[in-house]
């Protein structure tokens, strides 16, 4: 049986073999996806050209750490492949992001990009979005209102994310709200609803974007879901 630091390495190898030549790529943040960008980096250092657009401050330094070259969002019109990992899966490939706090760049680059491939263990699969905390990106002017209409409109709790007992700030500035819904039933309404309420940013719902989901097994399988 593999232990989940093995799993998560196993996916990143088997998602750098992924990565072709003179591509752009977008490297997504997370430990599922740290062991992408090692593995990324080694085919780099065998003579992989690529360049990659990162979707955090954090996986922007351990790039340049690591050698690989680098581009913005701006630079680029389309992203040919963004390696991401994720927080829950459902049967329809639908995701809760943002455990990391980096959902706004992260679905900005996954927006920008022909293939949303995201590498997860089995344990991030669920029949149905929710139990996972929902993570909502606010602006922190007034964001007492925001978790108040949240949990107005839908009675659960919500948690002003916190880091060392002071709120967690974004690479973009903003705060995060992390929502218990514990069951979503209606994913693309709820992900409309949340973003039309003044002062959210945006939210962790990542509908109909992945274009495949590689999972990996204690017992070393790795299997993908659409695509
Ligand atoms: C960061 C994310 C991550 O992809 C997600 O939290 C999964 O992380 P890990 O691979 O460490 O479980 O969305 O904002």
């Amino acid at each position: 049986m593999l232990s989940a630091g093995e799993i998560k390495q196993s996916l990143g190898n088997y998602a750098a073999q992924l990565i072709q030549p003179d591509t752009i790529i977008g490297i997504g943040t997370g430990s599922t996806a740290e062991y992408f960008i090692r593995a990324l980096a080694r085919r780099v250092q065998e003579g992989l050209k690529c360049s990659c657009v990162p979707t955090s401050r954090t996986t922007k330094a351990l790039a340049e750490e690591l050698g690989i070259s680098l581009t913005t969002l701006n630079e680029v019109s389309k992203i040919d492949m963004d390696i991401d990992g994720a927080d829950e899966i459902d049967p329809q490939c639908c995701l809760i992001k943002g455990g990391g706090g980096a959902l706004l760049q992260e679905k900005m680059v996954a927006a920008a990009s022909y293939q949303l491939i995201i590498i997860a263990d089995s344990s991030k699969l669920v029949n149905q979005l929710g139990k996972f905390p929902l993570p909502v990106e606010v602006i922190p002017y007034g964001w007492k209102q925001v978790q108040r209409n949240i949990i107005a409109a839908n009675n659960i709790s919500v948690q002003l994310r916190l880091k060392d007992a002071s709120p967690f700030v974004t690479d973009h500035g903003h705060y995060i709200l992390d929502c218990s819904f514990t069951s979503i039933k209606n994913p693309e309404q709820l992900s409309r609803e949340l973003n039309n309420i003044p002062g959210v940013v945006e939210n962790g719902l990542f509908i109909q974007m992945a274009h495949s989901v590689i999972i990996g097994f204690e017992d070393g399988r790795i299997e993908t879901i659409g695509g």
